[in-house]
């Protein structure tokens, strides 16, 4: 059987990494990433390559306790959150819209880890579930909403 074309093989760190860059030299502003996954299954990884694919040269890291961080420097601003420690009803209060909503913040590539918590969803947007597969590596399943319209075929050819 055919392997479906959304589910990535990233069989080491720098399979992560390689990932993010791709995505962080490609997707246009505006555009929200939920990042779903155990706790190291990835997504940290996955960001911190996106902001190298956007120029950004600063440590991207976790915001586990900063809840936010954001990185101006590079092709688009990155907004780097993670909700982890969060209950639904404390993210309601953050007004995250303004990740996402035109005229708010400068618009910028939105990642968010534990998007279990958020109380509402974007219109649009890409879900990557990252899990533990096979050995050492991981297994990124990609997966479009709404009219996320970004041509992803390219970006994981070399991940399938
Ligand atoms: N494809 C991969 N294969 C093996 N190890 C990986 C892969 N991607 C990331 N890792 C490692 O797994 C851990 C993931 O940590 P992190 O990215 O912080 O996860 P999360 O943010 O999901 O909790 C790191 O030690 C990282 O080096
Ligand atoms: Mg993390």
């Amino acid at each position: 059987m055919m392997k479906p074309s959304n589910v990535l093989m990233l069989g080491n760190f720098e399979a992560t990494k390689a990932l993010g860059q791709k995505l962080g030299q490609n997707l246009p502003e505006g555009s929200v990433l939920l990042l779903k996954g155990d706790l190291g299954a990835g997504k940290t990884t996955l960001v911190q390559g996106i902001g190298e694919g956007l120029g950004i040269t600063d440590a991207i890291v976790s915001p586990t306790f900063t809840l936010i961080n954001e990185y101006h420097q590079g092709r688009l601003p990155l907004y780097h959150l993670d909700l982890y420690r969060l209950e639904p009803e404390a993210v309601a209060g953050l007004y995250l819209e303004q990740y996402w909503e035109e005229g708010e913040a400068l618009p910028g590539i939105t990642a968010i880890e534990w998007p279990e918590k958020l109380p509402y969803l974007p219109l649009n947007y890409l879900e990557i579930q990252l899990s533990y597969s096979e050995g050492t590596g991981r297994q990124a399943i990609l997966q479009p909403v709404g009219d996320f319209c970004v041509n992803l075929s390219q970006i994981v050819q070399p991940f399938l």
